[in-house]
């Protein structure tokens, strides 16, 4: 036997295995009502990602390589954007969509000082990244119902100095882009999205991350498709490609792929900077890069999931919907998510405000009892969190909004993993609660 049939062989024996493994230990287990838990999300997966992981590490390639470019190249034509590459977390994507912005290789970089304005409700390492490029954000409230950024307050909050927005279409539901968009143009704004909890969600027949210069995307396991860790940047601006990609890849010049030599031609040739004519090109360093980049492995989990992720976005939003119809009686106690007209969400969770003299803590505590998963939107309000205490940041007008989504709001599940008797037992529980209470 060859050692190409050989190893053929192998591989078929061993993913074999693999599906076996898989329906013994991780095929989704039957749900009692009470005593298994309701996930606000999860992984969901079957033997395929398992194999296509397998797959990899028996390549042992675990630089990015054969998957990855497969990958990236999907995401391509999902988005029909100018570029993609992934990287190894959201956080590291937004790290990189700031930081393009004050690369001194690019013409009209953002200074120390200029603003970005973003919203105050938000995911900590979407700020991060403008605080430690030295650049100051412009706090705006956000609305409730939509939890996006109030665009309506954009236009008052830019002055001289603001340079760009960036804005995270909150649990994957569209902010007004037109509305932000039409201000960008009209002060000739960069646009960055935090597409993280988004992926899929659409806005005037567009998908989100498509509208502005640069967009990030998490495929932490509570996304809407996972690599265990991972991430991605979409590129629609092409004068931020070759910097974006080289802030990822340590900051340096050279384009060549892992183990690539001389992809430009003229390695020994270059001379930039007060460098000596001939410096290798793999040396030279054009921006303050890091090395975010991701593994094979991950990737082969991704494109895996990537076939999967149409199924999971109408899964997605059928659970959004059964939640919306049975809770829908309590809008007098509950303000149910809204989203702009021309929106089509690709649901992340289900976001609740209590009203009417429900106290939050009183329902996320009944709901845990009864092993529902809550969560909180992020971070609420950013300013009153410890490690954001201390740092050069301008408010526009008031946060009221953005405080009443720290004590009020919260959100439930609803992933792909998420069945019907699930779904209507968190129905039945709200039931339950609001009995108990004599609301109803
Ligand atoms: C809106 C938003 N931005 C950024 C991130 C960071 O992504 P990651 O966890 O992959 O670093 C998250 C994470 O959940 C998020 O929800």
């Amino acid at each position: 036997m060859g050692d190409q049939t050989q190893k053929d062989k192998l591989k078929q024996d061993i993913f074999l295995k693999i599906e076996e493994y898989y329906k013994l230990i991780h095929e989704p287990k039957s749900f009692t009502p009470g005593e298994s838990r309701v996930p606000y999300s999860g992984r969901v997966f079957d033997s395929r990602e398992m194999i296509n992981l397998v797959d990899s590490a028996l390549d042992f390639w675990l630089t990015s390589g054969p998957y990855g470019n497969k990958l990236e190249k999907e995401f391509k034509d999902y988005f029909g954007c100018n570029d993609f590459f992934l990287v190894n977390s959201g956080s590291s994507a937004n790290l990189i969509v700031v930081s393009a912005l004050v690369s001194q290789q690019l013409k009209e970089r953002l200074k120390p000082g200029d603003e970005i304005i973003t919203p105050a409700v938000t995911f900590p390492t979407t700020l991060a990244p403008i605080i430690q490029n030295g650049l100051v954000p412009v706090f705006v409230d956000c609305e409730i119902g939509t939890y996006n950024i109030n665009a309506a307050l954009i236009e008052d909050a830019v002055s001289d100095k603001t340079r760009a927005v960036f804005v995270p279409h909150t649990l994957g539901n569209p902010c007004d882009m037109d509305v932000i968009m039409s201000i960008a143009k009209k002060y000739n704004l960069f646009v960055l999205e935090d597409v993280c909890d988004a992926l899929g969600a659409v806005y005037d027949g567009m998908k989100v991350g498509t509208f502005g210069d640069l967009a990030s995307l998490s495929f932490f396991p509570a996304h809407h498709i996972t690599m265990g860790e991972g991430g991605g940047v979409v590129i629609n601006n092409n004068s931020l490609r070759k910097i974006a990609k080289s802030i990822r890849d340590w900051g340096r010049d050279c384009w060549c792929e892992p183990g690539q030599n001389n992809a430009c031609g003229k390695r020994f040739e270059w001379k930039l900077g007060k460098l000596p004519h001939g410096y290798d090109h793999k040396y030279i360093y054009s921006n303050i890069g890091y090395n975010l980049k991701v593994t094979d492995m991950q990737a082969a989990i991704g494109l895996e999931q990537m076939r999967k992720l149409d199924l999971f976005i109408e899964k997605r939003n059928g659970n959004f919907k059964t939640l919306y119809a049975g809770l829908q009686k309590y809008s007098g106690f509950l303000e149910l998510p809204k989203s702009c007209e021309k929106a089509e969400p690709s649901w992340f969770g289900f976001p609740i405000t209590v009203m009417g003299g429900v106290n939050r803590l009183e329902l996320v505590k009944w709901l845990e009892a009864s092993k529902i998963e809550t969560r909180l939107v992020f971070g609420g309000n950013i300013l009153r969190q410890p490690g954001f205490s201390n740092f050069p940041h301008r408010i526009h007008g008031a946060l009221d909004e953005t405080d009443r989504v720290m004590n009020d709001t919260f959100f439930i599940g609803v992933y792909p993993g998420l069945t019907e008797a699930m779904i209507n037992f968190v129905i039945s529980r709200f039931d339950e609660f609001f009995k108990s209470k004599g609301l109803v």
